[in-house]
C-alpha cells in the first residue's frame, strides 16, 4: 500500500475478559514490528474487557476503541457509558452507529450525532458507521441514505473537529453471518460517492483525509480486493479477525498487495 491502511475488528458481544487478554497478547507480538507510516491495527473489544485490554496495548502498535458511548458525560441514564469513563482506560476511538446499534437498538441518525460531538469534545476518534438496508439499496436509494448519516453526523461541527472523524461503511446486508458479501465494485461506487460528500462539505483538502474504511463479510479471500479499491483506506473485520492468527493474515495482505 502506498498509503496508511486501518484495519480493525468489533468483538461485539463474543470475547470475554479472558478471551480479549489472550487475543490482543498474542497480536501485540505479531504487530510489534509494523511501521506506525503504513498500518494502524484497532481493536474493539466489550466494556468489561476495556481496563485489561488497555493494560496490555499501551505502548503497543494497537489502538483500543469501545463499541459504543452515551452523548452525555454523566446523569441518569442506566445501562449507559460515558465518555470520561471509557478514557480512564486508554480508549482512543469509539464506534457509533454500528449497524447492530441502528437496526437491534433503534439509535437514530440525530442520536449518532449527539454522540460524534460528544467523542470529540473528549479527544476520542468517533468511528461512525453507515450503510442502506437491502430495501434502501434496492430502491436506489443508498448514497442518498449514506448522505443523511454523514451530513447529520457532522452537522454544525467546527471544520478541525469534523477532520478528526473516520467513518465505515457498512451496508446492513452484508454484515454477520446472514450477510450477502458485497461486489468491491459495488463498495468502490459508495466510497467515491462518500468521498465527494466530504470533499463538498470540507473542502479538497480536509474532505480527502478522512478515512474510509469498509466492513461487511470481510474475510482472506476478499480482502486484497477491497482495499485495492479507489477510496478504499482499510477494512474493519468482524468474524474473520476474532482468530487473532486469521487477523494477522488479513492485516497483511491489506498492507503488503
Ligand atoms: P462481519 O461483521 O465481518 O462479521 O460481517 C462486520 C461488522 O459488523 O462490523
Amino acid at each position: 500500500m502506498d498509503k496508511k491502511a486501518y484495519v480493525g475488528t468489533n468483538f461485539k458481544m463474543y470475547k470475554t475478559i479472558c478471551e480479549t487478554e489472550e487475543y490482543l497478547v498474542k497480536l501485540k507480538k505479531l504487530t510489534g514490528q509494523l511501521p506506525e507510516e503504513i498500518a494502524e491495527i484497532f481493536v474493539i473489544p466489550s466494556f468489561t474487557a476495556l481496563p485489561a485490554a488497555g493494560a496490555i496495548v499501551k505502548d503497543s502498535r494497537i489502538k483500543l476503541g469501545a463499541q459504543n458511548m452515551c452523548w452525555e458525560d454523566m446523569g441518569p441514564f442506566t445501562g449507559e457509558i460515558s465518555p470520561v469513563m471509557l478514557k480512564e482506560f486508554g480508549t482512543e476511538i469509539v464506534e457509533i452507529g454500528h449497524s447492530e446499534r441502528r437496526h437491534t437498538f433503534g439509535e437514530t441518525d440525530e442520536e449518532e450525532r449527539k454522540k460524534v460531538r460528544k467523542a470529540l469534545e473528549h479527544g476520542l476518534i468517533p468511528l461512525l458507521c453507515v450503510g442502506e438496508t437491502l430495501q434502501q439499496r434496492k430502491r436506489g436509494i443508498g448514497d442518498e441514505i449514506l448522505s443523511m448519516q454523514i451530513k447529520t453526523a457532522l452537522y454544525n461541527l467546527p471544520l478541525r473537529q469534523m477532520e478528526k472523524i473516520r467513518i465505515a461503511y457498512e451496508p446492513v446486508w452484508a454484515i454477520g453471518v446472514n450477510g450477502i458479501p458485497a461486489e468491491p465494485q459495488y463498495v468502490a461506487g459508495r466510497h467515491s460517492h462518500m468521498r465527494d460528500l466530504l470533499i463538498d462539505m470540507l473542502g479538497e483538502r480536509s474532505g480527502n483525509c478522512i478515512p474510509l474504511i469498509y466492513g461487511g463479510s470481510v474475510n482472506l479471500k476478499n480482502a486484497k480486493q477491497f482495499i485495492g479499491m479507489e477510496n478504499v483506506d482499510g477494512l474493519f473485520v468482524g468474524r474473520s479477525a476474532w482468530d487473532v492468527e486469521n487477523f494477522w493474515r488479513i492485516i497483511q495482505e491489506v498492507l503488503y498487495q
